[in-house]
């Protein structure tokens, strides 16, 4: 059984087709699904979705490109979120450089993802990353208000030498579409360096559809082709990528 730790099932694309979504998976071996939300809004559907299916958890939080048109007070909403049993983790909450380059706003990005790592310790969950173009940020914030109940780098992007750094502050490290493009040379590298019992799988579907299904929306039923190609680099079989991957993850969010 596949675990896909990060997936938006909450995305108004699939609105119409959540349960053709789960059982799509399911009928591919992936049986637990994360439904990761991006705000307020994202956090209470995800919630419901998992509420009407089993081995389909969600994660509450605010990303840091949303965090800039976010009002503050939406953190006390998100707090009220977090007792609910369902819910397994603070996500997705980060740094995003690539789309968010004034600094103000990059003020409000790091107040939020502080405030949000503090709720995580507060209800003793996980937090899930979104790092883009900002490794060295990201790192120095989760190393002076590191999670205590740790975390996920999803859809890791930075560089095999940095995967250590974050797994010493118990990071575990996902991987999703970008290890299957052809061209993609770090990704593959990271694949190859993450300790055994630090590896998630993710599709973050809909977005980083796999090879060579690119250009199409993604979902979580093409975990398995994620999977083949991460086996392929580490010279094992899929079996052992499922079972290390899907035994991490439990592991992480307490399942
Ligand atoms: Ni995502």
């Amino acid at each position: 059984m596949f675990f896909d730790t990060h997936c938006h099932l909450n995305d108004r694309r699939y609105q119409k087709d959540i349960k053709g979504y789960v059982e799509r998976a399911r009928e591919a071996g992936v049986n637990y699904l994360l439904v990761v939300a991006w705000d307020v809004g994202s956090s209470k559907k995800a919630i419901k979705i998992a509420e009407k299916f089993p081995n389909v958890y969600a994660a509450v939080g605010i990303h840091p490109t949303d965090a800039v048109k976010t009002p503050k007070s939406d953190i006390q909403e998100l707090e009220l979120l977090l007792t609910h049993p369902k819910v397994v983790a603070v996500g997705e909450i980060g740094l995003d450089y690539h789309w968010i380059k004034n600094p103000k706003e990059r003020e409000i990005e790091y107040e939020f993802f502080v405030a949000q790592i503090e709720l995580a310790n507060k209800y003793k969950k996980p937090v899930i990353i979104h790092m883009r173009d900002a490794t060295n940020d990201t790192y120095e914030i989760l190393k002076n208000n590191t999670p205590k109940y740790q975390g996920v780098m999803h859809s890791y992007s930075g560089s095999k030498e940095m995967v250590k750094r974050f797994t010493d502050l118990g990071f575990y490290i996902s991987l999703g579409g970008p290890v299957t493009f052809l061209n993609a040379r770090e990704p593959k590298e990271v694949a190859l360096v993450v300790p055994e019992d630090k590896l998630l799988i993710e599709t973050d579907a809909p977005y980083l559809t796999p090879h060579p299904y690119r250009g199409k929306i993604n979902e979580s039923a093409k975990i398995p082709l994620i999977a083949t190609a991460i086996a392929a680099i580490r010279n094992v079989s899929v079996e052992k990528v499922e079972e290390f991957t899907t035994k991490n993850a439990k592991r992480l969010f307490r399942i």
